[in-house]
């Protein structure tokens, strides 16, 4: 078998959760790759409302395991929240629920390391999450850090105190950065405690096994193509690769393993946090958008940037992914303009482009706008595509065209229910 992938196009908050949760009744296992607490994925259904962090996308439905894989970096204090949140849905967690032992641990002093390092940074600061994510990789790549599968080791808490007494060291770097570690500590060593009564596993046996079975995987990307350490616009990026690519390594699959990569974005386009944005809107457009999209983000509550869609963005995106469909969230939102826009090319120093150049960061972009009639009516209400406004169907049509991948979903509301399948 292999294993399907879905994952953002644009830069992160697509509605990711809530079509993982759509497309779990036809895999046994989720899975998530990279990433880690800033991620915030929102399912609803029921008229509830949840928003995962650590935890895949199809932890409430039966019969399906829901595995953290070894690209994740996880904070065992966010985690150990997540599942008592969780409590109330009666989830067997110890059955749906296990865990790479490659996967590494978020510190409490990798969160103050994440602090300090984007304070000093001033009005240049990446406009991170605060959860600890870049140190975090950082102590990964520079063969420091902690894992899950040491948490069971002997020697655990001397590994600990090795890696807090270099974060200590790092800290005093930081001049006038103030903070009391003990208050983090006790918490966190009480999340490792209950961390250990779950089920750690080699995962990458485990998948491999699994797909040997004939049993279905989808993995679950977070975070978006734009902020990939290497394809995003760096440096304002997240450490890890949210790509296609990132599967592979962070759950164990080989490039063959892969089968179809279902791209995610929103009938518009949003950022949160810094860096470059070339379809920005701060006017009363933007406004519009972000107040009738909600957009705030999931995990930190900040207002998210909002624009019209990047068609060179999304071109570059569907490249580096080997996007094979695309599902297209929040039309809904574009529910009340006369006329929709499409970034087609950027325009800098007089030259039209269509692709984004190596260094957009503080680069005068002007984009290339076309003008597509907008639908002026609720969509929230359809239950079929067939019924929608040929308005909106034109609009998938014409990102059909440009994209050169077929939509095959459309999104028009938060609620599982409101995804219609367009063949
Ligand atoms: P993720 O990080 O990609 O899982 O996305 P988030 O959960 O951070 O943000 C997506 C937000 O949009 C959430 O609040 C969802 O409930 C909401 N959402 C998802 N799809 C739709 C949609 O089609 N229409 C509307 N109005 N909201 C949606
Ligand atoms: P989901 O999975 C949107 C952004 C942050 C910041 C940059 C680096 O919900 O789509 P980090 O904490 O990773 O060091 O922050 O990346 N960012 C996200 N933006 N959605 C996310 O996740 C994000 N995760 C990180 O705002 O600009
Ligand atoms: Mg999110």
């Amino acid at each position: 078998m292999k294993v399907d992938v879905l994952l953002g196009l644009q830069w992160g908050d697509e509605g990711k959760g809530k079509i993982v949760d759509v497309l779990t009744p036809q895999y046994d296992i989720i899975a998530r790759f990279q990433g880690g607490p800033n991620a915030g994925h929102t399912l609803e259904f029921e008229g509830i409302k949840h928003v995962l962090h650590t935890i895949p996308s199809g932890i409430f439905h039966s019969n399906v395991v829901n595995l953290i894989g070894n690209g994740v970096v996880i904070d065992p204090v966010v985690f150990q929240k997540e599942l008592e949140k969780l409590a109330p849905f009666n989830i067997n967690i110890a059955e749906r629920l296990i865990i790479s032992k490659k996967a590494h641990l978020i510190l409490p002093s990798h969160r103050l390391l994440d602090a300090a390092s984007e304070a000093s940074k001033g009005i240049n600061k990446i406009g991170s999450t605060l959860k600890g994510i870049g140190p975090t990789y950082m102590d990964k790549t520079g063969r420091n850090g902690l894992r899950v599968g040491d948490i069971f080791l002997p020697d655990f808490k001397e590994r600990y105190n090795t890696l807090l007494e270099k974060h200590i060291g790092m800290l005093k770097h930081y001049e006038g950065f103030e903070y009391n570690l003990e208050e983090l500590e006790g918490p966190w060593m009480a999340a490792i405690e209950e961390l250990r009564k779950l089920k750690a596993v080699d995962s990458e046996h485990y998948l491999n096994d699994a797909l040997k079975a004939g049993k279905k995987v989808l993995a679950e990307g977070a975070q978006g193509t734009m902020l990939d350490i290497d394809f995003g616009t760096y440096p304002f990026v997240t450490s890890s690769n949210t790509v296609t690519a990132g599967t592979c390594t962070g759950l164990g699959i080989a490039p063959t393993r892969i089968g179809n990569v279902i791209g995610i974005f929103k009938a518009y386009c949003t950022r949160v946090g810094s860096g470059p944005f070339p379809t920005e809107l701060e006017d009363e457009t933007g406004e519009q958008i972000r107040r009738d999209g909600h957009e705030f983000g999931s995990t930190t509550g900040r207002p998210r940037r909002c624009g019209w869609i990047d068609i060179p963005a999304m071109k570059y995106a569907i490249m580096i992914n080997g996007v094979t469909e695309l599902a297209m969230m929040k039309a809904d939102v574009l529910d009340n303009f006369d006329m929709i826009r499409a970034c087609t090319k950027y325009r800098i120093n007089g030259e039209e482009l269509d692709y984004l150049p190596y260094n957009i960061d503080g680069v005068e972009i002007e984009p290339v706008w076309e003008e597509i009639p907008g639908w002026n009516q609720d969509l929230t209400q359809l239950s079929s595509y067939s019924e929608a406004p040929e308005a909106l169907k034109n609009y998938v049509t014409y990102l059909e065209r440009l994209l050169e991948v077929p939509v095959t979903t459309v999104s028009v509301g938060p609620d599982r229910k409101q995804t219609l399948a367009t063949r």
